[in-house]
């Protein structure tokens, strides 16, 4: 290759996503799949959005608006802050490569927990280089250690300009107390940038558990992220929402691409947030499919990490890649850990209460066949 390549991209991977269902169906020639690697929502999308796109769609020639104010104004009330205070993003995603684009730089530090969401990294070898991370370890049940963040904060001696949480976190299913999340942000130097992810924060019901949104008035180098692709089942369309005090809002818009969010995400978004219902029964399904797995799985022998999200992570007693290898035979697509390094490890995505059974019932049928071997 002879073009000039700026060096931090030689190194970057291209992000491997859940196997797409389309793919599995093309090489296996089978209709029914049941793909629960992406974490998206089994219930598909809110019949409130799906009315609100069929109205727009012939307006699809029209740019949005690209100051969003009528779903800003929802988002406002429904978050209980300033219009002002919010950023809308192609997804999260995009929204934590803003956040990183604005604070590094070569010679500038991010602190990342191993384990954990693959974008952070990915963001962090494109603005600043693969030699700014500072790994920080999970603890011995794969969790968020925020000791250690501490640890790296204070002893590095390191420009550190930028960290990322993610709380409830992706692939473990774990969750960080809120005392200790609040504590942490308070001892953090307020020049460096606070990414605290919460993409699944309406599925978490822990007692100790609480969203940072009540602490942005407080803290004016916290960045909140949250998205409606999980709960309120839009991931197609693309919708992220940050949340942070007006100034840093202010410059996070520098970075942003003018109509970053489609028109029909947008007019989806506004009536996903409106429609109670649907976010209702996406957590009830989701609280009784996660029970109902937990309980298959340990049963069957398995190790099994409490979550508060839409999946769940466990150690199986046979090869995960072998395994795996046997439900996508069977129609069924879960997610390898071994990008998060935790390659022991299977996540799966909540699915509906049949999708549930059909998967453990395969499970059953399949390690029958191992131990047959
Ligand atoms: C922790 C976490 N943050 C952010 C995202 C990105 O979601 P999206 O870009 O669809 O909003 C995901 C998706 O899986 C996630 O697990």
């Amino acid at each position: 290759m002879s073009l000039k390549l700026n060096k931090r991209v030689e190194k970057i991977r291209p992000y491997i996503p859940g196997k797409p269902e389309e793919v599995l169906k093309r090489e296996l020639g089978i209709n029914r799949i049941i793909k629960l690697a992406s974490n998206e929502n089994p219930l598909g999308t809110s019949p409130k959005a799906i009315e609100a796109l069929k109205k727009e769609i012939t307006k699809s020639y029209f740019y949005p608006d690209d100051t969003y104010f009528s779903l800003k104004n929802k988002l406002s009330k429904h978050y209980n802050v300033p219009a002002d205070w919010i950023i809308l993003g192609s997804g999260s995603v995009e929204l934590i490569k803003m956040a990183a684009s604005l604070v590094l730089d070569e010679g500038k530090y991010a602190i990342v927990s191993k384990n954990s969401f693959l974008m952070y990294k990915k963001v962090v070898q494109e603005f600043a280089g693969d030699e700014y991370i500072i790994w920080v370890d999970t603890t011995d049940n794969y969790e968020y250690d925020l000791k250690g963040f501490e640890k790296a904060l204070l002893n590095s001696g390191k420009n550190i300009s930028i960290l990322f949480i993610a709380n409830p976190n992706n692939p473990t299913g774990s969750y960080i107390p809120a005392k200790q999340v609040y504590n942490f942000i308070k001892n953090t130097p307020n020049d460096v940038l606070i990414i605290l992810d919460e993409a699944y924060v309406e599925y978490a019901d822990a007692e100790d558990y609480e969203s940072g949104l009540q602490w942005i008035k407080e803290f004016p180098n916290l960045f909140l992220i949250r998205t409606l692709s999980k709960a309120y089942g839009l991931a197609g369309l693309r919708v992220g929402v940050g949340i942070a005090q007006k100034e840093l809002i202010d410059i996070l818009m520098k970075v942003r691409l003018p109509f970053n969010v489609s028109r029909l995400a947008a007019i989806a978004a506004e009536a996903a947030i409106d429609d109670k219902d649907f976010l209702e029964l996406s957590f009830k399904t989701n609280k009784k499919g996660k029970e109902f797995l937990y309980k298959e799985l340990t049963n069957i022998g398995f190790k099994v990490f409490p979550s508060q999200t839409n999946f769940l992570m466990f150690i199986p007693s046979v090869d995960p890649k072998e395994l795996i290898k046997r439900l996508e035979k069977e129609g069924i697509i879960l997610r390898p850990l071994d990008p998060f390094e935790i390659p022991e490890a299977i996540r799966i995505t909540i699915g509906t209460m049949e999708q549930n059974k059909i998967f453990i019932e395969t499970l059953k049928k399949i390690l029958k066949e191992f131990k047959n071997v």
